[in-house]
């Protein structure tokens, strides 16, 4: 089997580390591997398989002979995947810097793997969110057109990064050990105003826009639009943070043109690649962010009739966003381009 040069931009952050999880778990064929980061980690040391490896600045010239770049630096996908690419590698993009460019396919390796094709170096990973959301609408909307989608998220402190399970961490052992609780992450670092995730809800994930919805939202709106291939589509978001650590959930009620019976969407999601039900409320069975998280699969449950339009449906998705909403997604697409190339 072919191997190939890999590096990994922001490899000491929460996606890159995960990447290191899973290129050992599936056997990623990789050659030489970069471990790139910013310069704050530059000779820091990670074993990884058996070998000490050491963490680079990433730079321009990072990128010699390297094949697979997989980025998950959040700003560092604009400064040098341009470089990457001209170096001669695929560029996988965690961040949301070329998301909605419409050179660069955004891709969900089970629901649109088509449009990896009519890549030009770059491929971007959706948001982690709606990532997990399309897991479970694509195989419903296979057995009938959706309309329109109204989503809630219920989203981990980890969708903030390192720095956003710290926060909670902290705050927790504040709490309890009666100190004063400090808030310097969340709703949004590099903003001014911050606010307690311990014991709370945020209903801000990201900055507003001007339409007042927030940049996150506007992600899964636009973002779902372009990967399904339909502008038709109805969607509208609000986004929570909440005081998980890992894996993010979602109400989802979608309406369709037809008729879709629990039963079809059951037999439907349960065939999908990727997607577990976990729905029996009978043994209060149903998707939680603690079974989900390290885990591979989206779960569906709490599956039932929105008996207040003509043809409806609820669900509830769990989701790893650390794993399927973001490395693992990404691994993926690099695992396609290996084995149609
Ligand atoms: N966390 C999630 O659930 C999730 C899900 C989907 C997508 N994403 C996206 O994935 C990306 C990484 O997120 P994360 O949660 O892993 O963040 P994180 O835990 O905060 O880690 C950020 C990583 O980026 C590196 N970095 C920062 N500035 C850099 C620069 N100028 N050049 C090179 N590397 C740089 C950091 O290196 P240092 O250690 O040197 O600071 C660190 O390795 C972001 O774009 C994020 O939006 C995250």
């Amino acid at each position: 089997m072919n191997k190939y040069n890999v590096a990994i931009v922001g490899v000491t952050g929460a996606v890159g580390q995960e990447f290191l999880k899973l290129i050992e778990e599936r056997n990623f064929p990789f050659d030489n591997l970069k471990m790139l980061a910013s310069k704050r980690s530059a000779g820091k040391k990670i074993n990884f398989m058996g070998k000490e490896y050491t963490v680079e600045e990433t730079t321009n010239d990072s990128f010699k002979d390297v094949k697979i770049a997989l980025f998950a630096g959040g700003a560092a996908s604009k400064m040098f995947a341009p470089a990457a690419v001209e170096a001669g590698a695929v560029v996988i993009d965690n961040s949301s810097s070329f998301r909605m460019d419409p050179n660069v396919p955004l891709v969900v390796p089970e629901v649109n793997p088509q449009a990896i094709a009519r890549h030009k170096g770059i491929i971007a990973n959706p948001n982690c969110s709606t990532i997990i959301m399309v897991m479970a609408l694509k195989p419903l909307y296979d057995i009938a057109k959706i309309k329109r989608v109204v989503v809630s998220t219920y989203q981990a402190v980890s969708g903030a990064g390192r720095e956003g399970m710290d926060e909670l961490k902290n705050q927790v052992d504040e709490i309890v050990n009666n100190k004063p609780v400090n808030s310097n992450v969340l709703p949004v670092a590099s903003l001014d105003k911050h606010y307690q995730i311990a014991f709370n809800l945020l209903p801000q994930i990201d900055v507003f826009k001007e339409n007042l919805y927030t940049k996150e939202e506007m992600k899964m709106i636009d973002e779902t639009m372009k990967i399904m291939e339909d502008s038709s589509m109805r969607i509208t978001a609000t986004t929570v943070r909440v005081p998980v650590y890992r894996s993010h959930a979602e109400s989802v009620n979608v309406e369709f043109v037809d008729e879709v019976s629990v039963e079809a969407a059951r037999a439907a999601l349960s065939k999908f690649p990727g997607v577990k039900i976990c729905d029996d409320p009978d043994n209060m069975i149903y998707p939680q962010p603690l079974n989900t998280s390290g885990k591979d699969d989206v779960e569906v449950g709490r599956i039932r009739k929105d008996y207040s339009i003509e043809h409806g449906l609820n669900f509830w998705v769990c989701g790893d966003q650390i794993r399927k909403g973001a490395a693992l997604n990404a691994l993926q697409i690099a695992e396609y381009i290996i084995k149609n190339s």
